[in-house]
């Protein structure tokens, strides 16, 4: 069996302090860290018996408290600013179409609010849930992994409830890498894995997922002496934000990589139960010799419309689970008890429920691929997801396209450099509103097109 590796035998790695970002041998080196630092400025003498710093523009003289130089390497939040800029159109009048955020639009399922209502009469929901959280959600959760996947768990020790899968996957760069550490990041990808990999002070390397290679990260291809100091990798199949899956032989060569070099696995999954035209997205766990080296990520967000109910589960090696739980525990004090009891509901009748919005994304996407290409896009209807990953005619920005789009038409998408810079040349329609107003987004974005 391969044994995770000692983050602290890599030898000749320098910790930073500012979170240097490697770049891929060859591919496009770059720094984020201490370089990134704009609109940072001195503001103060440094105070006796302290280091130089600087702070952030707080757009205040009086502000001198210390910030962090970690604040200033993160790459700017791509939904940062569209909440606030959606508010001010929607107060000037326009009728915004919103298919930027992977957040459908439908209630929560039924089941899941029943039984939230009932857990709020009980005054043991409540109390703090801690790392433990709800037993039976544990339970439910092993439930669902044997019924659907075949896989079997421990419930108290291969399981730990999450705040959303986002904050136990941003974590679990802190309990698997030290300063100085690689860490594979997939571009266009979701944003926390960046952001795990710069507060754990990890070396982030990029690995750009492009049309001509599947959208695929071939750690193999790797050189040797990177893959030795790689302690994480991070990968998403079925993908946000390009929909792509993962062909079993490619699950089956990356994770035998991760044992050979003890790379800890995140795989990412909560788009599992999104597939369509019979293809069925599989669990890491199905994939031999896995469970040496992973954690997978699950969600209640998208399948069971629960994004702001805040629920996932990690499931997987147990020592990494361990060292994840060994985390939250100075971080959080688990998801609320009362969610996890509503979940147990839901996650016995997952495949109902998912069914259902299966159905929904699918009709979704067939009338938005159309009204697409009837809009001059061009876009390959994908086997999973709620997103499209639509290319856009060369020379054509994508945040530049999204500024458009949203201000002189109303629709917010998500540009793709939004998801890192290898995601130039795309942007993101999620499936999250009605056929009728798919169809209206992609008119107005084929306006958008024929202008620019
Ligand atoms: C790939 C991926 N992973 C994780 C998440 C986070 O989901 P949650 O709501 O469980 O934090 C998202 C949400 O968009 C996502 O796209």
């Amino acid at each position: 069996m391969a044994k995770l590796r000692q983050n602290a035998v890599i030898a000749g790695v320098r910790a930073s302090a500012a979170g240097a970002r490697v770049g891929a041998g060859g591919r496009r080196p770059y720094i984020c860290g201490g370089a990134g630092y704009e609109g940072v400025r001195d503001r103060r003498r440094p105070a006796a018996g302290r280091p130089p710093h600087r702070t952030f523009d707080a757009g205040s003289e009086a502000f001198v408290a210390h910030i962090a130089r970690r604040v200033g390497t993160f790459p700017g939040y791509p939904l940062a600013q569209i909440p606030r800029r959606k508010r001010e159109l929607v107060a000037a009048g326009v009728d915004v179409i919103d298919v930027g955020a992977g957040d459908p639009e439908e209630a929560p399922p039924a089941v899941a609010v029943e039984a939230l209502t009932a857990a709020l009469h009980d005054p043991a929901m409540s109390k703090y849930g801690f790392q433990l959280g709800l037993p039976a959600f544990r339970e439910a959760v092993v439930r669902y992994h044997r019924r659907r996947f075949g896989t079997a768990f421990d419930p108290m020790t291969e399981v730990l409830p999450l705040i959303g899968s986002k904050e136990g996957l941003a974590h679990f760069a802190l309990a698997t890498t030290d300063p100085g550490d690689v860490v594979v990041v997939p571009e266009p990808g979701y944003q926390c894995y960046i952001g795990g990999a710069i507060a754990s002070g990890g070396q982030a390397r990029i690995a750009p997922l492009r049309p001509e290679t599947d959208f695929l990260v071939e750690l193999g291809e790797l050189p040797r002496e990177v893959l030795r100091r790689i302690s994480l990798v991070y990968l998403n199949y079925p993908n946000n934000p390009t929909a792509a899956v993962a062909p079993r032989d490619y699950l089956e060569r990356t994770v035998a990589v991760c044992r050979e070099y003890g790379i800890a696995l995140a795989y990412d999954n909560p788009y599992v139960e999104i597939t369509f035209d019979g293809y069925r997205a599989p669990s890491i766990f199905e994939i031999e010799g896995a469970r040496e080296v992973a954690v997978e990520f699950h969600s209640c967000s998208k399948t069971f419309t629960m994004t702001g109910w805040r629920l996932g589960w990690a499931v997987g090696n147990r020592e990494l689970i361990a060292a994840l739980t060994t985390i939250k525990s100075y971080h959080d004090t688990g998801p609320f008890l009362a969610v996890q009891q509503a979940a147990v509901a839901v996650l016995d009748q997952a495949e109902t429920v998912a069914r259902e919005a299966v159905r929904r994304f699918e009709a979704r996407r067939e009338v938005a691929v159309k009204a697409l290409a009837a809009a001059g896009f061009e876009v390959a209807p994908p086997q999973a997801t709620l997103y499209l990953w639509v290319p856009l005619p060369e020379g054509l920005k994508s945040a530049e396209f999204a500024r458009l789009a949203m201000e002189e038409e109303g629709v917010i998408v998500m540009p793709g450099s939004g998801f890192g810079a290898s995601g130039e040349g795309f942007f993101r329609v999620a499936l999250t509103v009605g056929e009728e107003r798919l169809a209206e987004a992609a008119e107005r974005m084929g306006r958008v097109l024929a202008r620019a």
